[in-house]
């Protein structure tokens, strides 16, 4: 008998359709039901692609004006999500604190086990919106100052913003941020995305899949590597030290965070769009330095190793100058991401088969007790 051939980290293996997006490295693009990522960031709010994503189409105005009422009266955190994270120390990273929350949020929920679509839905858009909320009173928690309660007259990013920072600020920064949150909301299935999936499969809660994924997501391999590019900036200091900085790095094998995509070989798709968001940010804030150190690595990276960055290369200097602590970069693609996964956990039920996998066992032969 031949052996099964074994796909290490599942490259390449195709496990199921999806309606939700699509992801083309061949023609660098990436479509949401149907509509490029780039269009969708220059033209949609976040709430406008988040309603496409789990709805199939995007809202017409009533539609968009009920979606939204919906979403703004329910972004307060329950008394028992505060004290929770109350007593979480500082020491815990944001993700675990976003992980607890989100379990909590689905343990206080009576409706936890109605998975039907309509029930689904409710709570996805209920984690929507209470996510800012769990991001920014830890990001004011951190920084010593008391928590900020959410406006309804604001949209999602003017709010989230609001509620972190205490003002809104101005539309530059609001804008720059909505298409960060538009470009990380979906793309297909990534390693968190199929956690979820794999959670769904087995007929368990949407909180239970979301806060799986939340798990995987912190790796930086993946979403974790938003917060790892700033840690390498800081490593760097200035643009003239990134190419020995490089050198040193790639000599003792590190891998350059914020570079390379499992699925991009030639550049990803949302780079182009981010790092204009990210140029409007760097002429607000006025810090031509950190644009010359994204080149000056970039420009390195193609030199030695020709490897493109991925999103998270643009979006943790954005997250940077827009006044996030480097630790808060990865929960931000958490609010963003939870869209994407739950339409997944909802497509995943809609035609669910339990995901097992096989093994190829390589332990010790067959043995016997004396
Ligand atoms: N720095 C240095 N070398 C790299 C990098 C990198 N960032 N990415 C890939 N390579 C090398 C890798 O060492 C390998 O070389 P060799 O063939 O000599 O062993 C070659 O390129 C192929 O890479 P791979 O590891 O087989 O590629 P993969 O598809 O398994 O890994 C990746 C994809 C994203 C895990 C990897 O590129 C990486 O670790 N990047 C840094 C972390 C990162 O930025 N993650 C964010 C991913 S995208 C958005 C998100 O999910 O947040």
């Amino acid at each position: 008998t031949t052996e099964p051939e074994i796909r290490k980290g599942l490259a390449g293996v195709v496990v199921d359709y999806t309606a939700i997006s699509k992801v083309n490295p061949e023609t660098n693009s990436l479509l949401y039901r149907g509509y490029p990522v780039q269009e969708l960031a220059a033209s949609c709010s976040f709430e406008e692609v988040a309603y496409l994503l789990w709805n199939g189409e995007l809202p017409n105005a009533e539609q968009l004006a009920a979606f939204a009422a919906d979403e703004r009266s329910q972004r307060s955190l329950d008394d028992a999500v505060k004290r929770v994270i109350d007593e979480l120390p500082l020491t815990a990273h944001p993700m675990d604190v976003v992980r607890t929350a989100v379990s909590v949020i689905g343990a206080l929920d009576p409706t936890w086990a109605d998975a039907s679509p309509e029930g689904n839905l409710t709570k996805s858009v209920s984690l929507f919106a209470k996510l800012p909320a769990i991001v920014a009173y830890d990001q004011r928690r951190r920084r010593g100052l008391d928590l900020v309660e959410p406006d309804a007259e604001l949209g999602y990013s003017a709010n989230f913003l609001a509620m972190t920072f205490g003002e809104v600020p101005s539309k530059v920064v609001v804008d720059a941020f909505d298409v960060s949150m538009i470009l990380y909301a979906e793309h297909s299935f990534n390693a968190s995305t199929f956690t979820a999936r794999v959670v769904t499969s087995t007929l368990a809660d949407l909180y239970s899949a979301v806060v799986a994924a939340i798990g995987a997501l912190k790796g930086p391999l993946h979403g974790g590597a938003n917060e790892a590019v700033m840690h390498i900036f800081d490593e760097i200091g200035s643009a003239d030290r990134a190419e020995e900085w490089l050198d040193a790095a790639l000599a003792e094998k590190r891998k350059i965070m914020g570079f390379g995509h499992r699925v991009y070989k030639n550049g990803d798709s949302r780079v182009p769009t981010m790092k204009a968001a990210l140029d409007t940010l760097i002429v607000e804030y006025d810090a031509p330095e950190l644009g010359e150190l994204y080149t000056a690595l970039d420009d390195a990276m193609q030199n030695r190793k020709a490897i493109k960055p991925n999103l998270d290369y643009p979006s943790g200097p954005a997250y940077r100058l827009i006044g996030f602590d480097t630790e808060m970069f990865t929960p931000l693609f958490v609010a963003s991401r939870v869209t994407g996964w739950t339409a997944h956990i909802m497509e995943q039920l809609a035609s669910n088969a339990l995901i097992r996998p096989l093994s190829l066992y390589n332990g010790v032969p067959e043995r016997h007790l004396e």
